[in-house]
């Protein structure tokens, strides 16, 4: 089996990256925290697909996390991450020190519009500025023809669209549909931190998306009612504490009355200190 190049700092990675470029070759990227599932190797066979070398970046952000606890105790198991990167035919994993990324001095951000405001965005404020910064960064160092993004995490993949779009970043971004485990738990490495209860327990997110779905293909359109079964399920399950839940148009995320188009809904719970996101899109039948 191939190793992956392992390249740690940016302006090692823009030579390899131009390199490949200077060959001819199309570089797909994968942006990644690590702890990485099947989820992410979906994205890495998605990359593969729109180019000839793919590079999978694994750094913890610490910019993008609004309560330190969680990026202290986020998973870092770099070691399996670059086994399962090589299994998974990955050219390049880039693993910037944080030193690297944010050297002293470092004092420029890439400030998002007000679609990073909403949503995720109350509850977690300065979470999409650290996102669209890092993620900007990576770009730089990676220079991708392409990218490819998890619809799992929909808004932050409507932010990198737009961002992309408003800095004429010239990078294709392609999404893909959020992977799920057997029982409709959507893969996520904040799961690995569930007790076996709470795991359990997590079924009820999926399940709620899928109430609401249901209750649309029935033919009810009205938000107030798809959204109240979504929360019914999340609040019979003891373990669950429901953050929010909202129905929005999956471009602009502006709230939708009545679902006559395809409609995101997303949901965010806690389970003990872990919160969990998820979301659906739902379309009438
Ligand atoms: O989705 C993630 O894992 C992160 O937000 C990303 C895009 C790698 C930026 O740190």
């Amino acid at each position: 089996m191939l190793q992956p190049e392992l390249i740690d700092t940016p302006g090692a990675m823009r030579a390899w990256s131009e390199a490949h470029r200077l060959a001819g070759r199309r570089v797909g990227f994968v942006p990644t925290m690590g702890a990485l599932h099947d989820g992410h190797l979906a994205l890495v066979d998605e990359a593969r697909e729109h180019a000839d070398v793919v590079v999978v970046s694994v750094f913890v952000n610490p910019l993008q996390f609004d309560v330190r606890a969680d990026f202290d105790r986020y998973p870092r198991p770099i070691d399996d991450d670059l086994a399962a990167c090589a299994a998974a035919g990955v050219d390049a994993v880039y693993a910037p020190t944080a030193g690297a990324m944010y050297p002293a001095g470092f004092q420029t951000h890439v400030e998002p519009g007000p679609l990073a405001d909403r949503l995720e965005g109350e509850h977690r404020p300065g979470h999409f500025r650290g996102v669209t910064t890092v993620v900007t960064k990576l770009f730089a160092a990676v220079r991708p023809h392409v990218a490819v993004f998890g619809q799992k995490d929909a808004q932050q993949l409507a932010i990198i669209r737009r961002m992309t779009l408003d800095l004429d970043l010239g990078i294709e971004i392609v999404g893909l549909p959020t992977v799920r485990e057997a029982d409709g738990v959507a893969m996520s490495s904040r799961n690995r931190r569930l007790s076996p209860d709470q795991r359990r327990a997590a079924i009820c997110v999926s399940q709620g998306l899928r109430a609401a779905e249901r209750l649309l293909h029935d033919g009810t359109i009205d938000a107030p009612s798809l959204l109240a079964a979504t929360t019914a399920v999340v609040d019979r399950e003891a373990l669950a504490r429901l953050e929010h839940v909202a129905l929005v148009d999956p471009d602009t995320l502006d709230p939708v009355d009545e679902v006559h188009a395809t409609a995101l809904l997303l949901i965010a719970a806690w389970f003990g200190e872990i919160r969990l996101i998820d979301n659906l899109l739902i379309r009438p039948r």
